[in-house]
């Protein structure tokens, strides 16, 4: 298998570079993988200009599997919008059709005093959010800024567009009702159906879907409430479906309630199960270049990348029983420290996840 890897900028080499010894550790167990370097986001903006550049494009077509750390920070935040990191990760994402981003939100009973949220209100949690990924307000036309008419005088509006396909709506359905036939067999479809046209589509289309999953017990959610809920009895969600954008709020939000973000994997699926895989969290200039920050997010989406593009159910597990152990031995970064546990940096956590492997 061939591994396009996109370290990206921030912390995104420090972390990738534990996943990539992870990995690297298995091939010398048997696994056949093999990996090429390629830039994306500010790095690739400073180098060539253009964040997602056509040999990074190339490579990446190419590839079986995409393992990206993270892109963005301060220095490009004036650029104008198609220079911009994220421009790059949102363009990746496009051409190579991931559309079916998924997000697990899993509580490590060790971590139950680092979630902001009482312990017996998140202890056991474990929620998988599937998020369209290459649709909605994020990339539907028209959108832009222009000087207009308005009650208020001639002034800038600003302006998107929220739509989604009749089949976009069903493949992605088509995932999470897949994912939940696999789990406790619910799932939770989030929409804002009361308000805005697009999402009820999206509430039909999902609605008539559920007669080809009789065994799926499906229910329906407004967005607001779902952010509600999430905080206030987030165990009665399983599997949860939603749109692009409240897909990115939602799982961010799902997220705080692990106690970091910094454990959060995901995947990002095409048709065919390529996928780009990447941790939730993003570029943390703030800490980057320190060796502070937490790869187990990078180093579960590698696990995440074994399971769903090589099939390899074993190894998957096999990273993250590691990640679990070294947990249970009490070692921490920064974002999860607690008094009575042991600090460590991103190299030494890659270490001791190494040793538990
Ligand atoms: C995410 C991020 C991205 C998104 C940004 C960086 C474009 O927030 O992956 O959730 O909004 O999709
Ligand atoms: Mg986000």
């Amino acid at each position: 298998m061939k591994v396009c890897v996109l370290a990206g900028d921030g912390i995104g080499p420090e972390i990738t570079a534990e996943a990539l010894r992870v990995l690297e550790a298995l091939r010398s167990d048997g696994l056949k993988i093999e990996f090429e370097h390629a830039l994306l986001g500010g790095g690739a903006v400073d180098a060539t200009g253009d964040p997602y550049p056509e040999a990074t494009s190339k490579l990446a077509r190419e590839a079986d599997a995409i393992l990206l750390g993270a892109v963005g920070g301060p220095k490009w935040d004036t650029l104008p919008r198609e220079q911009r990191p994220e421009r790059g990760l949102l363009r990746i994402r496009a051409e190579l059709g991931v559309f079916a981003n998924l997000r697990p939100a899993i509580l490590y009973p060790e971590l139950a005093n680092a979630s902001s949220l009482k312990p017996e209100i998140v202890s056991g949690l474990d929620i998988l959010i599937v998020r369209e990924l290459t649709g909605d307000i994020y990339f539907g036309q028209p959108r832009g800024i222009e000087v207009r008419d308005t009650p208020w005088g001639e002034q800038r509006v600003g302006w998107n567009t929220m739509i989604y396909a009749e089949e976009e709506i069903r493949r992605i359905g088509r995932v999470a009702f897949e994912a939940a036939r696999k789990r406790s067999k619910r799932l939770c479809s989030v929409d804002k159906m009361n308000v805005l046209e697009c999402t009820q589509l999206w509430r039909e289309v999902i609605t008539d879907m559920a007669k080809d999953y009789p065994d799926v017990e499906l229910s329906h959610m407004l967005v607001d409430n779902a952010a509600m809920q999430l905080v206030k009895a987030p165990k009665q969600f399983d599997v949860v479906v939603t749109g692009n954008m409240f897909g990115d709020i939602l799982s961010d939000e799902a997220s705080m309630l692990t106690g970091s973000i910094g454990m959060l994997p995901s995947a990002s699926l095409d048709a065919n199960n390529k996928g780009l895989y990447e941790p939730s969290h993003g570029s943390a200039p703030d800490i980057a270049g320190k060796g502070v920050a937490n790869p187990l997010a990078t180093i579960l989406s590698a696990a995440m990348m074994l399971r769903y593009s090589f099939g390899d159910e074993a190894s998957a597990v096999r990273i993250e029983n590691a990640v679990r152990k070294v947990l249970a031995q009490g070692y921490r970064t920064g974002d999860i420290f607690e008094p009575g546990t042991t600090r460590v940096g991103t190299k030494q956590m890659g270490d001791a996840v190494l040793a538990a492997l």
